[in-house]
């Protein structure tokens, strides 16, 4: 196997040690082991990834938590998970289930829809102008950001919202609250190039498998979004968030549209994202438009932004808002990647 494909592995023992030690120990003996090669023959390169392979053997411990390798994963064990070396009994799993293993990381990419960002995209709405909002989120994953008004929000001070899945997010400074009130939704469509269909339960487990197992609580609020969100699905469309984003716009029905992205620039190289910067102002210069941002500005360089913040790291939430032809720009807060915390500007 070509060595850059090891070195990923090897990467990913450091870059993963804190958030995912799981991962982190058995990708040091996936890097050495010499069935990596077979695994991965028939995955297209960027699929020859650490997250891949390791969301296709979960995909599978989901579909069947009984078996043995399953005790190593802490959102399977039941907060019981047995802290030996995990590695020995991954690599015989990878073994025994070699050919399941092998279409899936060939059919598959890795893919996140983080329902903990509706935090921070409703407290930014709460500082534009109230009314009824169109909500288009762009690179909407598996729309589960397009619940946002149907979820419940703990800032540390009250919750806001009515819904059992109560989301977590810490505000500060002391005194600031998330947000005063709920958004009004009056109608919602998410795009993205690569939808997942959470009707679909084999998508549905997809995205679950996709989780670090030993991020339990995430596991835990991404399954309850999946089942809200299952019980009323909003409307997605496969498209581009340049090419087709002016027709998704107009496919929205009443309330001014407000466009969301949320750790999705990212994935646009530099020319497309001026290129979805100048399509979106050019709709703003026709029609009353706001656009909700939580980026960071380190792998995006369209953001509208002070020089002081271009290109730093943390990931920043702002606004830009078009009201008659006339553009206004807002940061508004530092917030946590996963909307676990947000501090105020
Ligand atoms: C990291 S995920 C974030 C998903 C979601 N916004 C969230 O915060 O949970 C990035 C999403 O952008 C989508 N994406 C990447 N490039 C895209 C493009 N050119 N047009 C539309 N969606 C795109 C991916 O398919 C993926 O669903």
């Amino acid at each position: 196997m070509a060595d850059p494909v090891r070195m990923r592995f090897r990467r990913f023992v450091a870059s993963s040690r804190k958030r995912a030690p799981l991962y982190s120990r058995i990708s040091a003996a996936l890097a050495d082991w010499p069935g990596l090669e077979e695994l991965l023959a028939d995955a297209p390169d960027p699929a020859r990834v650490p997250v891949n392979l390791f969301a296709a053997v979960h995909y599978l411990l989901l579909a069947d938590p009984a078996e043995p390798l399953a005790r190593f994963y802490p959102n399977l064990a039941g907060g019981r998970a047995d802290t030996g070396d995990p590695a020995p009994e991954f690599l015989a799993f990878c073994a025994d289930h070699s050919a399941e293993v092998r279409e899936l990381v060939a059919t598959r990419l890795p893919q996140t829809n983080e329902v903990g960002r509706a935090s921070v995209l409703v407290a930014a709405l709460g500082e534009l102008p109230r009314g009824p909002r169109a909500h288009l989120d762009i690179g909407a994953s598996a729309g589960l950001n397009l619940m946002l008004d149907r979820l419940a929000y703990s800032d540390g001070h009250g919750v806001l919202g009515g819904s059992d899945l109560v989301l977590e997010c810490t505000v500060r400074p002391e005194g600031r609250r998330l947000a005063g009130e709920l958004p009004v939704i009056t109608s919602r469509l998410g795009l993205d190039a690569n939808p997942l269909d959470l009707t679909n339960s084999e998508d549905a487990r997809w995205l679950e498998a996709c989780v670090w197992p030993d991020q339990a609580d995430r596991f835990v609020r991404l399954r309850r979004a999946i089942e809200l969100f299952v019980a009323d699905p909003a409307p997605l469309r496969r498209g581009d968030a340049v090419a087709d984003l002016r027709s998704a716009v107009a496919a929205l029905g009443p309330g001014i549209p407000v466009a969301t992205t949320t750790w999705m620039l990212c994935y646009l190289d530099a020319g497309a994202q001026r290129e979805f910067a100048a399509v979106l102002a050019g709709i703003g210069a026709e029609r009353d438009l706001d656009w909700v941002w939580a980026e960071s500005p380190s792998v995006v360089d369209v953001l509208p932004l002070p020089d002081a913040l271009v290109g730093s790291d943390p990931t920043l939430l702002g606004y830009s808002s078009w009201r008659d032809g006339r553009r206004t720009d807002r940061v508004l807060a530092q917030c946590h990647p996963h909307g676990y915390w947000l501090t105020w500007w």
